[in-house]
């Protein structure tokens, strides 16, 4: 039906007669007897000069042949790749009428999130979203060519599955043969992965739909994408090289396309072929102790300070024991009382008993540091110049601490590092569009060296406990704890480091593994610390249990989020972005109006009964 894409048309094309196919983006009339129309296909637009009795509305798709000619000399167009020429005597062959588009597609101007769903066909047409899902299309396929490369079968797991203790709220299927009985949706393919390993494969991977039935946020979605691999024979660093691999690669062709949609940076060559030195790997317990959090967001450089020993021993009573833990922002002295106050509220809304804050002034003349703060009438000279130092503190600077227990101390600190920080391009890292889950209009620009990976490894096996005081898994709990720890299991699983790891890219978690329990004794033992009973693991596992009597060999695995990957390579804020079909925050589907209620024939096929109104939450 065409000869060329809308976008391909250049100057070097002039003087041949195409044929093309698209959708009227744009109509302008041009006096009485002509009408531009911009004509747009997956490639771009092109200007068709057509005869303005000629219908051809607003997203109606039409077959235009015509001659490429030059445009007549400073009527060029430097904004579109299409902009020096344009298509003259053109036939038109009306394709197909649409209404009116419920939204303008206009780049620029910012559609209601809602109907933009609602209307996801049309939505879709716009470019942010054909590069995103072509961006999308590029890592998947960079993904599965390295797995393969290195060796690794793909093979699907079903999506029927039965109910498996990971963590998530399931989703669940009612059997039609068998009444009352339900199937469960996977949420994530863990224990058939595993099984897989019993049963040699060695190397399994998958692009493996997930459903967890949780709260959607900007980063979640009920059902998502993960890069899931499974290997056999292993240890934790032959997994993170292998899923290293697989992201850079889906890294270069995400971003080494120039049709990608984000600027192409010709200078930024070198660290596309990798990171040089490798991905950086923290200890979680680093990790938290130097960022604050276990996923640290590495594009902020600046680490918290820890005044922990400064003020151990002191009558500071704000500031000792059992932590304290500091962080300075660059020029921060000059925040007013009231942002000042707002960064203390935040603080105590995070956990924390209160903060403080110090303004950095000149030294005085005798060379001593000068701090301003109410705090400051209690320190000796001596504290002064530490917390300078150890913040490493230059006049007009701003200091906030918290003391309080060590993890608590950190986390806080770790929020507001993230939350005051500004990005070197200006915008603010803990950006409150990706707060609030909200749209924002555009897509920021992605280079390589915008993106901050690093792997956190040996978290805890456990984190804190469930109502009944039981210790809750912090990965789920099949995961391996760290052989220099297995014997303290049921004295003390709250020190219990895991063989455990996380990949993180700006501040998100991009995806977690494990080297997994392949003794059936062990993992029957941690069944034990989790309060799940013998009897009880037995008829929700039993056949995990068994496959683990069955010859398991030791094996381990990760999986990647390819939904936040996408997100974070689009410079996206939110997962709905890089989706083509997403549900909305609140989980509904405007497209479909999914979820809605069956047919009472269907529900009694099923063996089902409602109680309360259709709709309605529990
Ligand atoms: P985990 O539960 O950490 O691990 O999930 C792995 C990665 O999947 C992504 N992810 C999500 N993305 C979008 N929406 C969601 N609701 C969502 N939930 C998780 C995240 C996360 O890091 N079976 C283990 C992996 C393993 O141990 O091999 C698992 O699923 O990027």
């Amino acid at each position: 039906m065409r000869t060329h894409l809308c976008g391909e048309l250049r100057a070097e094309h002039a003087g041949e007669t195409v044929k093309l196919c698209g959708w009227v983006a744009h109509r302008r009339e041009h006096g009485e007897h002509l009408a531009f129309v911009d004509l747009r296909d997956r490639s771009g637009v092109v200007q068709c000069v057509l005869d303005g009795s000629v219908e051809a509305r607003s997203e109606w798709v039409l077959q235009v042949e015509g001659q490429v000619r030059r445009r007549p000399a400073g009527s060029e167009n430097s904004d579109i790749p299409t902009g020096e020429v344009e298509l003259a005597q053109c036939e038109v062959t009306v394709l197909s009428k649409a209404e009116t588009p419920p939204f303008g597609l206009d780049e620029r101007v910012a559609a209601d999130e809602h109907a933009r769903l609602r209307y996801r066909y049309v939505d879709l047409r716009r470019k942010r979203m054909q590069d995103n899902l072509r961006m999308r299309s590029r890592v998947l396929q960079a993904l599965r060519e390295s797995m393969l490369r290195q060796g690794f079968c793909e093979v699907e797991t079903p999506l029927l599955w039965t109910p498996t203790p990971e963590g998530a709220r399931e989703f669940a299927v009612p059997s039609r043969l068998r009444r009352g009985e339900f199937y469960v949706l996977p949420q994530s393919p863990q224990i058939a992965k595993q099984l897989l390993m019993v049963g040699g494969i060695d190397r399994y991977f998958q692009v493996a739909r997930c459903l967890r039935d949780e709260d959607l946020r900007s980063d979640r979605q009920f059902e998502f994408t993960q890069l899931d691999i499974e290997a056999s024979f292993v240890s934790a660093s032959d997994v993170r090289d292998a899923v290293a691999d697989a992201v850079l690669a889906a890294m270069r062709a995400a971003l080494d396309d120039p049709g990608a949609g984000v600027p192409h940076d010709p200078g930024a060559g070198a660290p596309l072929a990798g990171i040089p030195g490798g991905i950086e790997v923290l200890s979680w317990h680093d990790a938290m102790d130097r960022y604050g959090s276990d996923k640290p967001d590495l594009r902020i450089g600046r680490p918290l300070a820890d005044w922990t020993e400064v003020f151990a021993r002191s009558e500071v009573r704000a500031l000792s024991a059992p932590a304290c833990k500091a962080l300075c922002i660059p020029g921060g002295a000059n925040l007013s009382r009231a942002r000042l106050d707002a960064l203390v509220d935040r603080a105590k809304a995070l956990g924390a008993a209160g903060l403080a804050w110090f303004r950095v002034g000149e030294r005085d003349p005798a060379g001593k540091a000068v701090l301003d703060s109410p705090l400051d009438k209690f320190l000796t000279d001596d504290q002064r110049e530490a917390i300078v130092g150890e913040a490493a503190a230059a006049p007009g600077d701003l200091l906030l601490a918290v003391a309080s227990e060590w993890r608590l101390a950190c986390e806080v600190m770790g929020a507001l590092r993230v939350e005051t920080a500004s990005l070197p391009d200006g915008t603010p890292a803990g950006s409150p569009a990706a707060l609030r889950g909200g749209m924002p209009t555009a897509a920021r620009a992605v280079t390589p060296g915008s993106l901050a990976y690093c792997w956190v490894v040996d978290f805890p096996l456990f984190d804190g406990v469930d109502e009944e005081g039981m210790p809750v898994p912090a990965h789920h709990p099949f995961t391996m704890p760290h052989p220099e720890d297995i014997e303290r299991l049921s004295s003390d699983p709250a020190s219990v480091r895991a063989l455990a790891y996380d990949l993180v890219l700006n501040g998100w978690e991009l995806g977690s593994g494990s080297i997994r329990v392949h003794d059936p004794d062990l993992q029957a033992s941690i069944f034990d610390v989790l309060g799940i009973s013998e009897q009880d693991a037995e008829s929700r596992f039993g056949f995990l249990l068994r496959a683990l009597r069955s010859g398991a060999p030791p094996h381990g695995g990760f999986a990647v989020g390819v939904d936040r990957f996408v997100a974070l390579l689009a410079g996206e804020e939110s997962i709905r972005e890089v989706i083509a079909f997403p549900k909305t925050q609140s989980g509904g589907d405007p497209l479909t109006d999914a979820p809605k209620p069956l047919d009472a024939r269907v529900l009694a096929e099923l063996g089902l009964a409602l109680r309360g109104e259709p709709g309605s939450g529990n």
